[in-house]
């Protein structure tokens, strides 16, 4: 098997969002920061920039000594720029900067803050005891596909909610595959458990000539339709279309010269997971290709994971190593296997592999 590694460097901004996490990286800070969006704080200095305390918390309605101490937390976690005596606050500059990304750093607090406790309360079981962690564990209870198979309201909100997460965290991962990867040469790509469709919605207003489909469970594709449907440019809406996935009908539709699996194939075990690129394989024509873009199983390096990194770290028993996509690829009868690394939040894999004669 070989595997042929190439040279990836971001370019023009695509990482900027990661900015975000500095104002995520301990727990009181970010709980902090999160009280300060709850209480319209943040919008209130966001709408008239540098304030009078006292004035800020009267016309919010806040609480006064509570206030006060969140004050001094958001300044300590350098979201706040206050005056030792002036009593006027605004938000600092590099605070104003990761609010260009406001969607990602609400939604990356909003998960860490649920999902805390699992760490708080079961860092053993998920270090020592998967199973016991499995059973446990809120994670697996907010990623539960079990309300994504029939269409009611209260499977619909259960399903928006962790489809929230992963379409903010989609959105800004997109863009950086959009740089690694040439989607130019495509007509018709398929994107298994493609979601709520925002990564094929940036690839399809990228390329303006692009079809794309995504697969995935009925509910998700309903809120899917939606998603797209208000947040499409152009004519992007009008090429992308959503297939439900029904269980008696495990194969993959064909008609597609690129199919791709984004940060789907970590969900499952590996003989599930095999069983996904075996049926990629049999839908893809002679020539197609195969992308997989995963967060792939690395070292947590010298600084220690941040708050807002748990969630997704949580997971780290999923992450494979590349050559173990590799092996399977070529297993199977995929050639011209390539990969880069894209440096995201976790360091992810972009794996493309072709489908010979
Ligand atoms: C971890 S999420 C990833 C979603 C999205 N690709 C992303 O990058 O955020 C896995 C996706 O696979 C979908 N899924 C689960 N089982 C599936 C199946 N049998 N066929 C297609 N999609 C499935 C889920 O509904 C979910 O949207």
């Amino acid at each position: 098997m070989s595997l042929h590694h190439v040279d990836w460097e971001a370019s023009s901004g695509v990482l900027a969002y990661l900015c975000v996490d500095a104002f995520l990286r301990d727990m009181v800070g970010a709980r902090a920061l999160a009280t300060a969006f709850e209480t319209g704080l943040i919008d209130h200095l966001q709408e008239y920039g540098d304030v009078v305390w006292d004035d800020a918390i009267h016309n919010l309605g806040l609480d006064g000594r509570g206030s006060r101490l969140l004050l001094q937390m958001l300044r300590a976690h350098g979201v706040l720029d206050a005056g030792q005596d002036s009593g006027r606050i605004c938000l600092s500059g590099a605070f104003v900067e990761a609010l260009r990304f406001r969607d990602i750093l609400e939604a990356k607090l909003y998960f860490a803050n649920l999902v805390a406790p699992d760490f708080t309360q079961l860092a053993t079981a998920l270090l020592m005891q998967p199973d016991v962690f499995f059973t446990h564990a809120r994670l697996f209870k907010l990623f539960s596909y079990q309300y994504a198979e029939t269409s009611t309201p209260e499977n619909r909100e259960q399903t928006a909610r962790w489809m929230r997460i992963t379409t903010a965290l989609t959105h800004y991962e997109a863009a950086a595959c959009l740089q690694a990867f040439d989607f130019s040469g495509y007509r018709n790509m398929l994107d298994v458990g493609g979601n709520s469709g925002e990564f094929v919605l940036q690839i399809c207003e990228a390329h303006p000539t692009l079809q794309a489909s995504v697969i995935d469970l009925p509910v998700v594709c309903d809120i899917g339709m939606q998603h797209v449907a208000d947040h499409a440019r152009g004519d992007a809406a009008t090429r992308i279309r959503f297939v439900k996935h029904r269980r008696e009908q495990p194969a993959l539709p064909r008609g597609h010269d690129l199919i791709s699996f984004k940060s789907m194939l970590h969900d499952w075990p590996e003989e599930p997971m095999v069983g996904f690129l075996q049926r990629a394989y049999d839908a893809l024509p002679a020539g197609g290709t195969l992308m997989i873009f995963e967060r792939c199983d690395s070292d947590i390096g010298a600084q220690q994971i941040g708050y807002g990194q748990l969630p997704l770290m949580m997971f780290f028993r999923s992450y494979r190593q590349p050559d173990v996509y590799a092996m399977h690829l070529a297993r199977i009868g995929f050639r011209d296997i390539e990969m880069a690394t894209v440096p995201l939040d976790i360091p992810f894999l972009l794996m493309t592999a072709r489908k010979w004669e």
